[in-house]
Protein backbone atom coordinates (compact mmCIF):
# COMPACT_ATOMS: atom_id res chain seq x y z
CA UNK A 1 0.00 0.00 0.00
CA UNK A 2 1.36 3.00 -0.86
CA UNK A 3 1.36 5.66 2.17
CA UNK A 4 0.38 9.26 1.73
CA UNK A 5 1.81 12.30 3.01
CA UNK A 6 0.21 12.73 6.27
CA UNK A 7 -0.38 16.34 6.95
CA UNK A 8 -1.08 16.55 10.63
CA UNK A 9 -2.74 19.78 12.08
CA UNK A 10 -1.20 19.82 15.82
CA UNK A 11 -3.05 22.55 17.22
CA UNK A 12 -2.15 25.65 18.73
CA UNK A 13 0.74 25.08 20.85
CA UNK A 14 0.06 22.81 24.12
CA UNK A 15 0.42 18.98 23.85
CA UNK A 16 -3.64 19.25 25.43
CA UNK A 17 -4.89 20.16 22.43
CA UNK A 18 -3.06 17.57 20.33
CA UNK A 19 -5.50 14.96 19.26
CA UNK A 20 -5.15 11.45 19.54
CA UNK A 21 -5.38 10.83 16.25
CA UNK A 22 -3.13 13.24 15.53
CA UNK A 23 -0.62 11.38 18.28
CA UNK A 24 -1.36 8.41 16.31
CA UNK A 25 -0.22 9.98 13.07
CA UNK A 26 2.93 11.59 14.11
CA UNK A 27 4.12 8.16 16.02
CA UNK A 28 3.45 5.82 12.83
CA UNK A 29 5.41 8.32 10.58
CA UNK A 30 8.60 7.56 10.16
CA UNK A 31 9.86 11.12 9.74
CA UNK A 32 8.20 14.73 10.90
CA UNK A 33 8.48 17.74 8.76
CA UNK A 34 7.66 21.02 10.40
CA UNK A 35 8.17 24.20 12.57
CA UNK A 36 10.26 24.46 15.81
CA UNK A 37 7.58 24.71 18.11
CA UNK A 38 5.16 21.54 15.99
CA UNK A 39 8.22 19.39 16.35
CA UNK A 40 9.03 19.99 19.82
CA UNK A 41 5.73 18.32 20.81
CA UNK A 42 7.33 15.42 19.85
CA UNK A 43 11.01 15.33 20.32
CA UNK A 44 10.35 12.40 22.49
CA UNK A 45 9.56 9.86 19.73
CA UNK A 46 12.77 10.66 18.28
CA UNK A 47 12.57 10.52 14.86
CA UNK A 48 13.95 11.70 12.06
CA UNK A 49 12.75 15.51 11.71
CA UNK A 50 13.36 18.09 8.93
CA UNK A 51 12.73 21.63 10.14
CA UNK A 52 10.71 24.21 8.34
CA UNK A 53 12.36 27.84 9.13
CA UNK A 54 10.64 30.16 6.82
CA UNK A 55 12.35 29.10 3.29
CA UNK A 56 10.54 26.02 2.10
CA UNK A 57 12.64 25.94 -1.52
CA UNK A 58 13.66 22.60 -0.34
CA UNK A 59 10.40 21.17 0.82
CA UNK A 60 9.45 19.91 -1.87
CA UNK A 61 12.38 17.69 -3.00
CA UNK A 62 12.47 16.53 0.22
CA UNK A 63 9.01 15.13 0.38
CA UNK A 64 9.17 13.99 -3.46
CA UNK A 65 12.61 11.88 -1.59
CA UNK A 66 11.42 10.72 1.11
CA UNK A 67 8.16 9.59 -0.35
CA UNK A 68 10.10 7.76 -3.11
CA UNK A 69 12.26 5.93 -0.93
CA UNK A 70 8.80 4.71 0.96
CA UNK A 71 9.35 6.02 4.17
CA UNK A 72 6.02 7.38 6.01
CA UNK A 73 6.30 11.38 6.24
CA UNK A 74 4.08 13.38 8.50
CA UNK A 75 4.22 17.52 7.57
CA UNK A 76 3.38 19.15 10.94
CA UNK A 77 1.17 22.06 10.78
CA UNK A 78 -0.21 24.56 13.81
CA UNK A 79 -3.74 24.92 14.28
CA UNK A 80 -5.62 23.01 11.63
CA UNK A 81 -4.51 22.65 8.63
CA UNK A 82 -7.58 23.50 6.01
CA UNK A 83 -6.71 27.45 8.06
CA UNK A 84 -3.96 29.38 6.46
CA UNK A 85 -1.89 26.52 6.46
CA UNK A 86 1.35 24.96 4.40
CA UNK A 87 -1.66 22.75 2.95
CA UNK A 88 -2.41 25.06 0.19
CA UNK A 89 1.20 24.81 -1.03
CA UNK A 90 0.96 21.25 -0.60
CA UNK A 91 -1.81 21.17 -2.88
CA UNK A 92 -0.15 22.50 -5.78
CA UNK A 93 2.69 20.18 -5.34
CA UNK A 94 0.72 17.07 -5.01
CA UNK A 95 -1.94 15.24 -6.30
CA UNK A 96 -4.70 15.16 -3.93
CA UNK A 97 -4.73 11.39 -3.68
CA UNK A 98 -1.31 11.27 -2.34
CA UNK A 99 -1.69 13.71 0.46
CA UNK A 100 -4.06 13.02 3.53
CA UNK A 101 -5.14 15.61 6.00
CA UNK A 102 -5.71 15.09 10.09
CA UNK A 103 -7.33 17.93 11.39
CA UNK A 104 -6.61 19.90 14.60
CA UNK A 105 -7.68 22.67 16.81
CA UNK A 106 -7.43 26.04 15.85
CA UNK A 107 -6.01 28.70 17.56
CA UNK A 108 -9.24 30.82 16.37
CA UNK A 109 -11.51 27.91 18.15
CA UNK A 110 -9.28 28.62 21.74
CA UNK A 111 -9.25 32.37 20.91
CA UNK A 112 -12.94 32.06 20.78
CA UNK A 113 -13.55 30.18 23.80
CA UNK A 114 -11.23 32.20 25.92
CA UNK A 115 -13.20 35.56 25.09
CA UNK A 116 -16.63 33.25 25.16
CA UNK A 117 -17.90 34.23 22.13
CA UNK A 118 -19.24 32.43 18.90
CA UNK A 119 -17.89 32.51 15.63
CA UNK A 120 -20.04 31.24 13.17
CA UNK A 121 -20.65 34.59 11.76
CA UNK A 122 -17.23 36.00 11.73
CA UNK A 123 -14.64 36.88 8.66
CA UNK A 124 -11.43 35.80 8.89
CA UNK A 125 -8.67 37.40 7.18
CA UNK A 126 -4.18 36.63 7.69
CA UNK A 127 -1.97 39.37 7.64
CA UNK A 128 0.76 36.69 8.46
CA UNK A 129 2.95 37.33 5.89
CA UNK A 130 0.59 39.48 3.73
CA UNK A 131 -0.23 42.85 3.10
CA UNK A 132 -2.26 44.85 5.25
CA UNK A 133 -4.18 46.65 2.49
CA UNK A 134 -6.97 44.05 2.52
CA UNK A 135 -8.19 44.71 6.20
CA UNK A 136 -9.92 48.12 5.30
CA UNK A 137 -12.65 46.18 3.25
CA UNK A 138 -13.38 43.86 6.03
CA UNK A 139 -13.61 45.83 9.20
CA UNK A 140 -16.75 47.68 9.16
CA UNK A 141 -19.73 48.25 11.54
CA UNK A 142 -21.67 44.94 11.94
CA UNK A 143 -18.89 42.11 11.47
CA UNK A 144 -16.88 40.81 13.58
CA UNK A 145 -13.51 39.93 11.89
CA UNK A 146 -10.63 37.41 13.08
CA UNK A 147 -7.07 38.43 12.08
CA UNK A 148 -4.04 36.51 12.29
CA UNK A 149 -1.20 38.62 13.03
CA UNK A 150 2.76 38.02 12.88
CA UNK A 151 5.54 39.17 14.64
CA UNK A 152 5.81 42.23 11.38
CA UNK A 153 2.19 43.22 11.56
CA UNK A 154 1.85 42.45 15.14
CA UNK A 155 -1.79 44.16 16.80
CA UNK A 156 -0.69 47.26 17.76
CA UNK A 157 0.91 47.57 13.88
CA UNK A 158 -2.58 46.58 12.27
CA UNK A 159 -4.38 48.83 15.11
CA UNK A 160 -2.22 51.72 13.80
CA UNK A 161 -3.10 50.74 10.23
CA UNK A 162 -6.43 50.61 11.12
CA UNK A 163 -7.30 54.34 13.10
CA UNK A 164 -8.63 56.55 11.07
CA UNK A 165 -10.01 54.12 8.03
CA UNK A 166 -12.44 52.29 9.97
CA UNK A 167 -15.59 53.72 11.80
CA UNK A 168 -15.95 54.40 15.46
CA UNK A 169 -13.65 52.58 18.20
CA UNK A 170 -14.66 48.64 18.25
CA UNK A 171 -13.47 46.48 20.82
CA UNK A 172 -10.51 44.72 20.31
CA UNK A 173 -9.49 41.40 21.77
CA UNK A 174 -5.90 40.20 21.60
CA UNK A 175 -5.36 35.95 22.62
CA UNK A 176 -1.60 35.53 22.35
CA UNK A 177 0.18 32.34 23.03
CA UNK A 178 -2.89 30.45 23.36
CA UNK A 179 -2.42 27.63 25.74
CA UNK A 180 1.18 28.28 26.28
CA UNK A 181 2.61 29.07 29.44
CA UNK A 182 2.97 32.59 28.59
CA UNK A 183 -0.70 32.92 26.88
CA UNK A 184 -1.79 36.38 27.04
CA UNK A 185 -5.49 37.48 26.09
CA UNK A 186 -6.61 41.12 26.40
CA UNK A 187 -9.70 42.86 25.97
CA UNK A 188 -9.51 46.66 25.06
CA UNK A 189 -10.56 49.37 22.18
CA UNK A 190 -8.80 50.03 18.54
CA UNK A 191 -7.75 53.20 20.03
CA UNK A 192 -5.59 51.84 22.18
CA UNK A 193 -3.89 48.66 20.88
CA UNK A 194 -0.39 48.77 21.82
CA UNK A 195 0.75 45.61 22.19
CA UNK A 196 3.88 44.22 20.25
CA UNK A 197 2.70 40.52 20.95
CA UNK A 198 3.85 38.57 17.97
CA UNK A 199 1.82 35.66 17.95
CA UNK A 200 -1.95 36.37 18.28
CA UNK A 201 -5.12 36.36 17.17
CA UNK A 202 -7.48 39.40 17.09
CA UNK A 203 -10.66 39.78 16.99
CA UNK A 204 -12.39 43.15 16.47
CA UNK A 205 -16.37 43.03 17.23
CA UNK A 206 -18.21 46.16 17.03
CA UNK A 207 -21.21 44.96 19.16
C1 LIG B 1 0.27 30.29 9.46
S1 LIG B 1 -1.03 30.72 10.57
C2 LIG B 1 -1.55 29.13 11.06
C3 LIG B 1 -2.96 29.06 11.57
C4 LIG B 1 -3.31 27.67 12.01
N1 LIG B 1 -3.46 26.79 10.88
C5 LIG B 1 -4.56 27.61 12.89
O1 LIG B 1 -5.53 26.92 12.53
O2 LIG B 1 -4.51 28.19 13.98
C6 LIG B 1 -0.13 31.27 11.96
C7 LIG B 1 -0.92 32.27 12.75
O3 LIG B 1 -1.91 31.61 13.52
C8 LIG B 1 -2.08 32.26 14.76
N2 LIG B 1 -1.70 31.33 15.84
C9 LIG B 1 -1.17 30.10 15.70
N3 LIG B 1 -0.96 29.54 16.93
C10 LIG B 1 -1.37 30.45 17.84
C11 LIG B 1 -1.42 30.48 19.26
N4 LIG B 1 -0.99 29.45 20.01
N5 LIG B 1 -1.91 31.59 19.87
C12 LIG B 1 -2.36 32.63 19.15
N6 LIG B 1 -2.34 32.66 17.79
C13 LIG B 1 -1.85 31.59 17.15
C14 LIG B 1 -1.17 33.50 14.74
O4 LIG B 1 -1.90 34.56 14.19
C15 LIG B 1 -0.08 33.03 13.77
O5 LIG B 1 0.62 34.12 13.20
Amino acid sequence: MVYPIKVIGVGPGHEDYLTPAARKAAEQADCLVGGRRALRLFAHLGKETYLIDGNLSWLVEKLVQLWEDNRKVAVLVTGDPGFYSLSAYLKKHFPAEQLEFIPGISSVQVAFARIKRSWQDVRFVSVHGRPLEELREVVHPGQTVVILTDNNHTPRIVAEYLRGKVEGDPRVFICDSLTEPEETVVETRLSRVDQELTNSVMVIAYE
